[in-house]
């Protein structure tokens, strides 16, 4: 088989690593790609918004499946267009991907359907959320609408704060038209889980739970990023959430969207907050999660492209997904500076250090080739992977892994999976 996998960050690489694997599969493209995805793929310039191109090196190459990493081109249509031209592809639909694509749609159908979340309004008018605003109790979270890096999310703790917020969001358009439609809910306490899953249209079969780590400083401090490490499983996930998200969450949402004509194939991702009332949702992803996806896929014992082609035929079902009984740890590696400003450009050392070797992994998220040698190329730069006996241990390998690779300006957290100790 020929497999072109869409995006150019790490988990594009867990993604072609963990594709790499399977014995059905002959050769992978990667577009865009990175310089760490060219060891299992060979990268193609193409971007990951140009569907239409997309859809036409697919066709030329014989491609057999297309698997979309990035949320972009779910949310803007690419499956459509995959689709209308005859090409199999993994991912949801444009409209399905509305459930990452607008929060309102997603708050809406979670209230439609009794599926537990934050309590919300939704607003178009700004003058009616400063309104709103005024009788509300503090901190309260406003959050774009759309697409916005995973940044479109601001807690405010007071009446002026929030204030500001309205007008960021809703007036001076810093998210763009994301903030069109904003939603105003409910402050949270809690652990937060991530549990993703593959989806047929039907059945949901989910994968093993991790913990992201979003902001950029030891003890979450800092700016919100993209994620600056992950563990799994999350040891706070007990079987006793897991019986009650398969009940009033998993099963639910994908029963909604069929419900709704909005049948949704591919990866929900389901962000989990562990609150005193039990599990909610915090919001919904179209795809794997970025870290997450490095350590999940890691530990993941089938193959890959069994689960990918279950879900685009509707059979699901017959897959038994299993996971090893272990953990695994990824710390990221940034550049000094990253998420506001940082330098680019500096060679990476060590790299090598990392083939062949059992258990760990360095999945490529900001690098690229310059002069035959890979250099920093983003604010993420790697993500390194240690996978252990138990979460303390891969703890300890992936910081003792990190030693191998070195790079100016390098910067990570100290304290991915501190809250492993708690457990
Ligand atoms: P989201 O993009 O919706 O996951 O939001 C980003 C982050 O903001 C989450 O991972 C949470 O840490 C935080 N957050 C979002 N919604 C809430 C909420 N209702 N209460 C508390 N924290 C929240
Ligand atoms: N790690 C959070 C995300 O992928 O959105």
């Amino acid at each position: 088989m020929k497999v072109l996998i869409v995006g150019s960050g790490g988990r594009e690489h867990a993604i072609a690593w963990k594709v790499a694997q399977s014995p059905r599969v002959e050769k992978i493209y990667c577009a865009p790609g990175n310089a760490g995805i060219e060891e299992y793929a060979q990268c193609v310039d193409i971007g990951a918004m140009e569907f239409e191109k997309l859809a036409a090196f697919a066709k030329e190459e014989q491609i057999d499946l297309t698997v979309i990493g990035m949320d972009d081109p779910l949310v803007g249509g690419v499956v459509d267009v995959f689709e209308r031209e005859g090409l199999r592809v993994f991912g949801p639909r444009k409209n399905a991907a509305i459930l990452e694509g607008s929060k309102a749609f997603s708050k809406d159908l979670m209230k439609k359907y009794g599926i537990p979340t934050a309590a919300y309004e939704n607003f178009t008018d700004p003058k009616e959320a400063l309104a709103y605003l005024e009788t509300a109790k503090f901190p309260i979270v406003l959050k774009a609408d759309g697409l916005a890096l995973g940044k479109g999310v601001l807690i405010c703790q007071n009446l002026s704060e929030a204030k500001a917020g309205v007008r960021e969001i809703m007036e001076d358009k810093k998210f763009g038209s994301a903030g069109n439609t904003m939603v105003i809910e409910e402050f949270m306490t809690g652990r937060e889980v991530s549990v993703l899953s593959f989806v047929d249209g039907k059945t949901i079969k989910t994968m093993t739970s991790a913990q992201d780590h979003k902001r950029a400083m030891d003890g979450d401090q800092g700016l919100n990023t993209g994620g600056m490490g992950t563990f799994s499983p999350s040891p706070f996930y007990t079987p006793e959430v897991d019986a009650f998200c398969r009940e009033h969450i998993y099963q639910p949402t994908v029963d909604a969207m069929a419900k709704e004509g909005r049948p949704f194939k591919g990866v929900i991702f389901f962000g989990l907050m562990l609150t005193a009332d039990g599990p909610r949702v915090l919001e919904y992803n179209a795809r794997f999660g970025d870290p997450e996806a490095q350590v999940v896929l890691p530990r993941m014992k089938n193959d890959i492209v069994d689960v990918f082609e279950a879900c685009i035929n509707g059979t699901l079902d017959q897959i038994d997904l299993q996971f090893e009984d272990n953990a695994a740890v990824c710390v990221v590696l940034a550049s000094e500076g990253y998420p506001v400003s940082y330098e680019k450009g500096f060679p990476i050392r060590g790299l090598e250090n990392f083939k062949d070797k059992d258990g760990y992994y360095v999945f490529h998220a900001g690098t690229k080739k310059k002069d035959g040698q890979i250099v920093t190329n983003g604010g993420r730069v790697l993500g390194v992977v240690a996978k252990g006996e138990d979460l303390k241990k891969a703890r300890a390998n992936a910081y003792e892994a990190i030693k191998l690779v070195e790079f100016d300006n390098k910067y990570y957290r100290h304290d991915i999976g501190k809250a492993i100790d708690e457990a």
